[in-house]
């Protein structure tokens, strides 16, 4: 297909030529979650065909979660007839907690499934399956609450995020999950079955008396060793079955299931561990794997989960980390993109986020990305969008976009600008909207004073990329140097330490790249003003997004000092006025004289019972501290 010319024509030519070729990597996989939003069986061989035409081969299809369950299980018809539908769903971003009233849903019969299998088997593509155990259940558990550890009663969520109600590791609960499993198994061929793992509170355990005294029962450590035995006895059934479990990466937390691979999603740390245990491997990062993740400035992109993934950044994707020998590189079976659907409600959305992250990911996988050609590899994506065009496919123009790099310039910063060819970029520095006559770009923009900058991408006089927009508050602590004792999470540091003082406001619904997050550990910032100055103003700004496990930090101050060795305390604020501030930090000084100043900010540390991400390290995110 790739062979014959795109434009018709009556008389079509095709070269004689003799290929050659075979893949890097085993494993080449699309995740699709139907249970956020729920997708048509349509729209699903659609999905097999672009993962077909960019020559991938396995489709993860998340089919149950706690806003729905989405498979047909004969034994159990409330699974569908309870679990597929809620009463609501949110509506705008998380942060924002809104709600809809109406009833939604949908699931697959197993008839459409099997049309679904054979669609995919004649496309070469392997579908595995995900029933999600034993948290991000309360879609089933809503459908049969015997099987939590309290008994319910349950709705099916509208909320998203991390959910305390899991299964109970009752005989019961085994039997039914077995039970769906072996229709899902007939179902399915595949070799892996996945069986989730992921982000399964421990509250309920710790209070039930069951999961108490199976814990001492079988000798365990505690609830994480729980999860392991949890894990390993239904892997038990599902080797007895000639297949093998798939997880993700939470599964080697208390002992890793003698035969199961992982699924590295939270850093590819996960997975390192697991290859050098001799278990296979499927890579898909956050870092480079989500593609619920933004592809562009977030100020031009449809809401998405956070994160920066532009399709570049896919692109420069190594499966295979340095860490690992050459014997433990052959457990990476290879690396899969996720598409989660908590902001993504349309087919035309879901293809917005795969297109065109799929063909870097692609050639990642096939072993023929060259990080050092990516512009090469820009050229021959550009002809892929007149094939999305021409076939009705959505795609993000994000590559046309002008993408921006800040750096610490005389009396404030730098703005580096770049585009597809930098010839094409034209700028205003007065808030007004570029035009072909506005300003040419050629060199980084001195920026000394607070301003909005607007640069777009221009080819043959016609404006090819969004708009973006930059607005820059210059104060004394712009460009200046600045310290960190703690790094940030390579996910959230792009920019490193400068991004504090480089003029820019991160925007707090849309936190990617202006952000600095930092995972469990305190935020310890020192800023070299160059000269003593007077202070009479600091501000900053923390967030809190609560289901992304982000969280206000428990105290933050400000010290001064004008040596740099011995610093004063000017001020500090409580966990309740953080809070009460909404974390827009404001410090109000008189004459208060410094060339250093500091902020320490308190990172929550384990989250508290109760709360998203219980249990795990709390994020913290600041941006900007503005000095006046
Ligand atoms: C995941 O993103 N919770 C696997
Ligand atoms: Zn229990």
């Amino acid at each position: 297909l790739q062979s014959i010319p795109f434009q018709q024509s009556d008389n079509v030519k095709i070269a004689c030529v003799t290929i050659v070729d075979e893949p890097k990597y085993k494993w080449r996989g699309m995740h699709l979650d139907v249970c956020r939003h729920f997708f048509s069986i349509d729209f699903i061989k659609k999905y097999i065909d672009y993962i077909s035409m960019y020559k991938m081969n396995t489709f993860h299809w998340h089919l149950t979660d706690d806003q729905g369950w989405r498979i047909e299980i004969k034994k159990y018809p409330k699974l569908t007839e309870v679990g597929a539908w809620r009463d609501g769903s949110m509506v705008g971003h998380y942060n924002e907690q809104r709600f809809d009233t109406l009833r939604y849903g949908g699931f697959y019969t197993q008839e459409e499934i099997k049309e679904v299998v054979k669609y995919a088997q004649q496309r070469h593509v392997t579908i595995v399956p995900e029933i999600e155990m034993p948290g991000h259940a309360l879609a089933a558990l809503a459908s049969y609450p015997e099987f939590s550890c309290t008994g319910g009663p349950f709705e099916v969520a509208k909320v998203w995020g991390v959910l305390d109600d899991v299964f109970c590791p009752k005989d019961e609960t085994f039997t039914f999950l077995e039970n769906i499993l072996s229709e899902v198994i007939d179902l399915f061929p595949s070799k892996y079955i996945h069986i989730g793992g992921d982000e399964s509170p421990k509250v309920r355990w710790k209070s039930c008396p069951h999961c108490q005294s199976l814990i001492k029962k079988e000798g365990l450590k505690d609830e994480h060793e729980l999860q392991s035995y949890f894990i390993q006895r239904i892997e038990k059934f599902v080797n007895s079955k000639g297949r093998k479990i798939i997880g993700w990466d939470e599964i080697l937390e208390g002992g890793l299931a003698p035969n199961a691979a992982v699924m590295s999603w939270r850093g590819t740390e996960g997975g390192i561990a697991a290859a050098k245990q001799k278990h296979f491997v499927v890579m898909t990062p956050g870092s480079h794997c989500y593609f619920d993740h933004y592809q562009g400035d977030p100020k031009n992109e449809p809401i998405a989960f956070g994160g920066y993934t532009p399709v570049e950044k896919v692109y420069s994707f190594n499966p295979t980390p340095n860490e690992l020998s050459k014997e433990e590189a052959t457990y990476i079976l290879g690396a899969q993109a996720n598409v989660w659907t908590e902001y993504i409600e349309t087919p035309e959305h879901v293809e917005y986020m795969i297109m065109p992250r799929m063909a870097a990911l692609s050639e990642v996988l096939w072993g023929t990305a060259n990080v050092s050609n990516y512009k090469d590899f820009e050229n021959r994506l550009i002809t892929h969008f007149d094939f999305y065009e021409k076939s009705g496919i959505n795609y993000s123009k994000a590559i046309y976009e002008v993408t921006t790099e800040v750096s610490s310039g005389k009396n404030g910063v730098e703005f580096n600008l770049k585009a597809v060819n930098p010839k094409g970029i034209r700028f205003t520095i007065d808030g007004s909207e570029p035009t072909k006559k506005s300003m040419i770009y050629t060199n980084p923009i001195s920026v000394t004073n607070s301003c909005t900058i607007k640069a777009a991408y221009f080819e043959n006089e016609k404006q090819k990329s969004n708009t973006i927009e930059q607005t820059f508050n210059i104060n004394k602590s712009s460009g200046k140097k600045i310290s960190l004792e703690h790094q940030p999470h390579e996910n959230y540091g792009i920019g490193g330490s400068f991004t504090l003082v480089d003029g820019m406001k991160g925007n707090p619904s849309k936190f990617g790249r202006d952000w600095l997050g930092f995972s469990g550990k305190d935020v310890v910032a020192t800023i070299d003003l160059d000269r003593i100055e007077t202070i009479s103003k600091i501000k900053l700004n923390v967030l809190k997004s609560t289901g992304s496990w982000i969280y206000f930090p428990k105290e933050i101050e400000f010290l001064s000092s004008e040596d740099g060795k011995k610093f004063i305390s000017m001020k500090k604020f409580s966990s309740t006025e953080i809070e009460n501030l909404n974390g827009n930090i404001e410090g109000i000084f008189k004459n208060t004289k410094a060339k250093y100043f500091k902020v320490i900010a308190k990172n929550l540390g384990i989250i508290p019972d109760g709360n998203p991400g219980s249990g795990s390290n709390a994020w913290l995110f600041i941006d900007e501290i503005s000095v006046e």
